[in-house]
């Protein structure tokens, strides 16, 4: 059996961790080999990003951690893949070009060196499924979920990274998927993409 490497990507709210887990079950349930995984990761670097316990750094600095803590991430994914699992990954390179280009101001310059320190340490995904939100939706959606509202969750902040994201669509082919549709259409678009590659 041959594996397959999904990468979901989307601005905040715009609902990509209830689908990987709903894709996730939907898998296992045809028994399908499939993991979840996340960017950051829980571990290592990723951790320590999400721990915030960086403090004060750069802009650059802090993409160059995202990209340390994918390294790690990509071998593990490759790992995976070669034992014929199909792995799920909710976030990879396209959220640092799209979120910390948005830090960065979204400066073309900016976003081709925030391309360029991805390149040597990725993966090409089987399929990039982007969920497409207006950010007013997608924000509004974050207030419910009840949880503190980070620097990342800013609404300009927002409309940068969407705007980043599509230009990213364009540019490498990412399958992109209206999620301000409800929850079973957004699920039934995801599956026909992913039926595609997992054949
Ligand atoms: P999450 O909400 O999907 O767990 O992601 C955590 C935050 O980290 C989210 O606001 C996006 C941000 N992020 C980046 O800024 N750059 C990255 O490379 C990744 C993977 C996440």
């Amino acid at each position: 059996m041959s594996g397959a490497f999904i990468v979901f990507e989307g601005a905040d709210g715009a609902g990509k961790s209830t689908l990987c887990e709903r894709i996730s079950e939907e898998l296992r349930g045809r028994g399908k080999d499939a993991v979840l995984t996340a960017e950051p990761t829980h571990e290592g670097i990723g951790a320590f990003i999400r721990s915030g316990s960086a403090g004060e750094i750069s802009q650059r600095t802090e993409a160059l951690l995202f990209v340390a803590d994918r390294n790690d991430h990509t071998e593990w994914i490759q790992e995976q893949v070669s034992q014929g699992k199909i792995v799920l990954c909710d976030r990879y390179f396209a959220s640092t070009v799209a979120y910390q280009s948005a830090r960065l101001d979204g400066d073309a310059s900016e976003m081709d060196w925030l391309i360029r320190i991805n390149d040597e340490f990725i993966d090409i995904p089987d399929a990039i499924i982007l969920l497409d939100i207006d950010p007013e939706v997608g924000m509004g959606r974050v207030g419910t979920r009840g949880e503190e509202i980070s620097k990342f969750e800013r609404l300009d902040f927002q409309k940068q990274v969407r705007s980043n994201y599509l230009y990213l669509a364009e540019q490498y082919g990412f399958d992109v998927v209206d999620a301000s549709m409800t929850r079973d259409e957004v699920f039934k678009k995801a599956m026909e993409i992913i039926e595609a590659v997992i054949q």
